[in-house]
């Protein structure tokens, strides 16, 4: 038998990645969670009460774990791969002493036993300090400083690999990972329309986050206004939705574009695939280059793109909003509600 490298984490903050059971599609339900607490607290000999306040944060990729549905979008693993930070109670690991603060990915419950042994990218049991953020509130560790920070970084930058003075358009505008692309865009010195689903969430992007220019797509023919706001056509786009609007959108870019294609949470509850405008005409004569990616496939350059996050939040580059709601037991309300486009920034559940 190898070394015994577990530890025990207490949850302090956690982001719901992807929320399935072991065995099928379905969203865990609040009674596995309390039980595989409880089970984590009795393998680890620890006795400890449901206790203290718990920051829980969510992402979208739940939506894609609905039983039955056609597309099985974020692969699963058939685990739960929610991310999440805590302080570690317990520990036969001398890396990850008691005290120490680390995100992980073991979902939903106050308490988990992580196998530092498990190290690999996609890894349930996958596990790492929490960055130093530099007195910004923890929470930030699974939002503009985690995961959804990293996917921004890397998939707009790494992909679109934007130029100053190109056009940039970015969907999902108003939510963790798009409110983040958009920002950097402005940083890198580019022209940036972003995406949204309500007039409100246009109006913090423009006068908030300085967006060139903010969509409707509730409320606007996005065609039509995309010519208008874009009349040079498109150099860069971030896909978070899928569907329609990308097709449109896509249909409106200059030869030799890039398309990051990070998200398709318009198609995430649907029973059947939704159908969309062919886009091979317009790839082909425009030269475009499209690529899906997965975070992870970065996981060891996290720590620089944290620390360049982190140094913009201070300096006030980047503007960072949580949509939080109170209390444990609103947690499947918030998961919903943040599918239905009722976030603005990185949605948040506290307890
Ligand atoms: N590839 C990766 O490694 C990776 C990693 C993390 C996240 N993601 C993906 O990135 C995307 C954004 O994630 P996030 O955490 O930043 O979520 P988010 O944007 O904070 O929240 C989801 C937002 O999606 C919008 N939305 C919902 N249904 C829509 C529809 N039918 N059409 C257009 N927009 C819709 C809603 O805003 P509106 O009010 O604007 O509709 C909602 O607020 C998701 O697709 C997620 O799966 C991918």
């Amino acid at each position: 038998m190898g070394p015994i490298t577990c530890i025990c984490v207490k949850r302090n903050v956690a982001c719901l990645n992807e929320a399935k059971t072991g065995c099928n599609n379905r969203i865990t339900p609040l009674a596995i969670v309390q039980k595989r607490k409880e089970n984590a607290v009795k393998n680890s000999g620890l006795i400890s009460p449901l206790t203290t306040a718990v920051v829980y944060s969510k992402a979208p990729a739940v939506g894609a774990c609905r039983r039955n549905s056609p597309r099985n979008v974020i692969p699963s693993h058939g685990k739960n791969r929610y991310s999440l930070s805590g302080t570690v109670e317990d520990t036969r690991n001398p890396k990850f002493p008691v005290g120490s603060r680390v995100v992980s990915h073991k979902g939903w419950c106050d308490y988990c036993i992580i196998d530092t042994n498990k190290q690999g990218a996609m890894a349930v049991d996958r596990v790492y300090k929490l960055p130093n953020l530099k007195n910004l509130s923890p929470s930030h560790g699974v939002g503009a400083v985690g995961m959804p920070g990293a996917t921004a970084y890397f998939g707009f930058l790494e992909i679109c690999k934007p130029v100053a003075g190109e056009t940039v358009v970015v969907t999902g505008a108003a939510g963790a990972v798009g409110s983040i692309v958009g920002q950097i865009a402005k940083i890198k010195g580019c022209k940036v329309i972003g995406i949204a689903g309500s007039d409100d969430k246009v109006k913090w992007l423009e006068e908030e986050l300085g967006f060139d220019k903010a969509l409707n797509y509730k409320t606007m023919d996005i065609g039509a206004a995309l010519k208008e706001a874009a009349p040079n056509g498109v150099d860069c786009y971030f896909d978070n939705v899928g569907g329609e609007i990308s097709s449109t959108i896509i249909n409106q870019m200059n030869n030799f574009g890039r398309v990051s294609v990070c998200g398709s949470i318009s198609a995430y509850n649907d029973d059947q695939l939704p159908k969309a405008t062919v886009l091979q005409v317009a790839i082909i004569t425009k030269q475009l280059k499209i690529e899906g990616f997965v975070v992870y496939q970065w996981i060891n350059q996290w720590p620089e793109a944290f620390n360049e996050l982190t140094n913009w939040i201070i300096t006030g580059k980047l503007k960072v909003r949580e949509h939080v709601t109170e209390g444990f037991d609103k947690i499947y309300d918030a998961f919903v509600g943040m599918l239905a486009g009722e976030n603005v920034g990185k949605a948040v559940v506290k307890i």
